[in-house]
């Protein structure tokens, strides 16, 4: 009797046949659970952007609890929805004000949401995070930002100045000596600096920025026309019928806005002009306005030259309204441009620190 010490089948495996499809997909699922992001947790909305993938959220930073039980129910957009309408039971929470984390765990809780969703929903790796910091923050609230990044999931956080960020985002060459002028109207703040070699040179904040727009305009409304409206009414105002700047063709323009009438408790409807909600705005529109013009009188000569040449950069959501770049450039008699992507831009200038060497001691922020 004969033992054979290899199994004749063994020597008919057939080869594995390599199906390249999927080992290029899973190739991109790994690069999909990115472990590299760039955050700005802003007081309206908090972005991320991801080297590899571009801009992978925007979503507004709010937080839906039960009142009874402290426990979030709904994140981002699911949670703004809920202003205004939410019933007894629950509260609806802005976790980030003025650029500064108020609600901690909150804040966390939210930020782990928006982290995963970042990472594709099942991430396998602790992201490494770049977060955009407000400038004048002080110590206890940079090391709060950096603790609520950590504990969200952040493997290793590092904090970029914000408006250093926004100038990166909108493709500025601050590695030159040159200053550039950056102008981040916000929803809580509207920081304004002047940026060039790695550094913020001069900064300027204001609190007035695009909230204090949506507050002007319920109050306009209530005070002249006795209606009471939402902030979310009050934000899609501003949005669809809002303007900074004198336009002949479109101030008559009439809208109809519907609201509560607090002396019957009915509903009712009000006929508003674009010139007149110009007029309602004008007091944050004109804060904004003074933020830069207080920078420039206490920029150096030197620097005023670069920016008589280079102009101002215009970035973050408040910068949308209709004809805010022509009001700034109209009042301080400069060239505006609006940077390519004002919602998105700090967050991608924090992940560019991530993918481009950088010097990085000279743009971080020391915790
Ligand atoms: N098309 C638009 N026109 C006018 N305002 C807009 C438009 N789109 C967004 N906004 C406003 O932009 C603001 C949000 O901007 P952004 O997301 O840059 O703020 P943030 O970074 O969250 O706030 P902050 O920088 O103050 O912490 C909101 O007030 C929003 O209403
Ligand atoms: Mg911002």
């Amino acid at each position: 009797m004969t033992i054979s010490t290899s199994h004749p089948a063994r020597w008919h495996v057939p080869t594995p046949h390599l199906d390249y499809q999927r080992l290029w997909n899973s190739v991109r699922r790994l690069g999909r659970l990115s472990n590299r992001l760039g955050i700005d947790l802003g007081t309206s909305k908090t972005s991320i952007y991801s080297p590899e993938q571009g801009v992978v959220l925007q979503e507004p930073s709010v937080v839906a609890i039960n009142k009874e039980t402290l426990k979030p129910i709904a994140f981002g957009t699911a949670a703004k929805e809920l202003i205004g309408r939410n019933p007894e039971e629950i509260a609806v929470i802005r976790p980030i004000r003025n650029g500064v984390v108020t609600e901690f765990e909150l804040t966390e809780q939210m930020l782990q949401r928006f982290m995963r969703q970042a990472q594709g929903g099942h991430p396998v790796f602790r992201p490494q995070v770049a977060a955009a910091c407000a400038h004048g923050v002080t110590s206890i609230e940079r090391l709060a930002l950096t603790e609520v990044m950590s504990e969200a999931g952040a493997r290793k956080v590092s904090l970029i100045d914000k408006s250093i960020a926004a100038a990166i985002g909108a493709g500025l060459p601050i590695d030159h000596p040159t200053g550039n002028l950056i102008v981040d109207v916000g929803g809580g703040t509207t920081e304004v600096a002047i940026v060039g070699q790695m550094g913020t040179v001069i900064n300027v904040t204001s609190w007035e920025a695009g909230e204090a727009i949506d507050q002007a305009i319920q109050y306009f409304l209530k005070s002249r026309h006795h209606l009471l409206i939402g902030e979310l009414m009050a934000e899609n105002i501003k949005i669809k019928y809002g303007s900074a700047f004198a336009n002949p063709q479109q101030d008559n323009q009439e809208s109809n806005i519907s609201g509560l009438d607090p002396v019957s408790g009915l509903c009712r409807s009000v006929t508003i002009c674009r010139g007149d909600l110009r007029e309602a705005i004008s007091k944050p529109l004109h804060s904004i306005v003074d933020t830069v013009k207080r920078i420039l009188e206490l920029t150096p000569p030197e620097l005023i030259s670069d920016i008589a040449d280079r102009g101002v950069i215009l970035t973050g959501g408040g910068a949308l309204l209709t004809g805010l770049d022509q009001l700034i450039s109209h009042e301080v008699n400069l060239f505006v441009q609006m940077a390519s992507d004002p919602l998105n831009g700090v967050a991608m200038g924090a992940g560019y620190t991530l993918e481009t060497p950088v010097p990085h001691s000279k743009i971080l922020v020391a915790q």
